[in-house]
């Protein structure tokens, strides 16, 4: 049993205090009958409430994640070939799916929603949201090289948008590349290098526009903080 205003208010009708005018001005039916009782109760498993003859229900809070995804899980909430997916990795009760996707053999910053909104929003090259991601390559990779992906190259027939692509450091035989871009082709960052030749052996997404992966443990996840959600409402 819920109050009614509290059940208005859930439903996004108005504030409490607002509801309670709204069911003082005879607006407001349940189970068909009107009800103009302050602090009335309802079953809101049962009840039907109509305000202004228009049936209300319960918005569902949207949850907003983010999972440090380690290699060797695929990003769908079910996998044909039966290998193990993010979704194992995660434990909330609200029914969420990964925003966009990292390959198999991809780690880091993936973030998940019940939000239909979100996708669209991140994935969308007009948002222009900037990923940035660790790759590293075997070999070294001369600076006509990092012009070349700077300035975009050709991929699957069509040319990238301009990155930002830089050499942030060296590891054993492998060279490790920061790269910043905005589209989200299938594998591109991985054929981004192909284009000049090279390979990326190891590659991690830390930051989505605004959001950092920051030293979140790979395999574990937390809920979005305020600020992180102030961001992703402003796109
Ligand atoms: N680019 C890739 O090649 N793979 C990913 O998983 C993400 C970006």
């Amino acid at each position: 049993m819920i109050r009614l205003n509290k059940y208005m208010a859930d439903c996004g009708v108005d504030s409490r205090r607002n509801c309670d005018k709204i069911i003082a001005e005879n607006r407001v039916r349940v189970n068909r009958k009107p009800v103009c009782e302050l602090g009335f109760m309802i079953n809101e498993l049962n009840d039907t409430v109509t305000v202004d003859g228009k049936k209300i229900k319960p918005k569902t809070k949207n949850v907003y994640i983010m999972l440090h995804k380690p290699k060797g899980y695929v990003t769908t909430v079910k996998d044909e070939k039966d290998r193990k997916t993010v979704m194992e990795l995660v434990d909330v009760k609200t029914r969420i799916y990964p925003v966009g996707r990292l390959d198999y053999d991809t780690e880091g910053l993936l973030l998940l929603t019940n939000d239909g909104s979100l996708t669209y929003k991140l994935t969308h090259p007009k948002h222009e949201v900037v990923k940035k991601y660790l790759a590293k390559i075997e070999g070294e990779i001369s600076e006509s090289e990092l012009e070349v992906l700077r300035n975009g190259v050709v991929i699957d027939g069509q040319k990238t948008a301009p990155a930002k692509v830089k050499v942030s450091g060296k590891d054993d035989k492998l060279t490790k590349v920061e790269v910043m871009i905005h589209e989200g082709k299938n594998r591109q960052v991985k054929k981004m290098f192909e284009a000049v030749g090279k390979q990326v052996v190891f590659l991690k997404r830390t930051e989505i526009g605004e959001i950092k992966l920051g030293g979140l443990t790979r395999g574990t996840w937390r809920y979005l903080n305020e600020k992180e959600l102030e961001y992703l409402n402003k796109i």
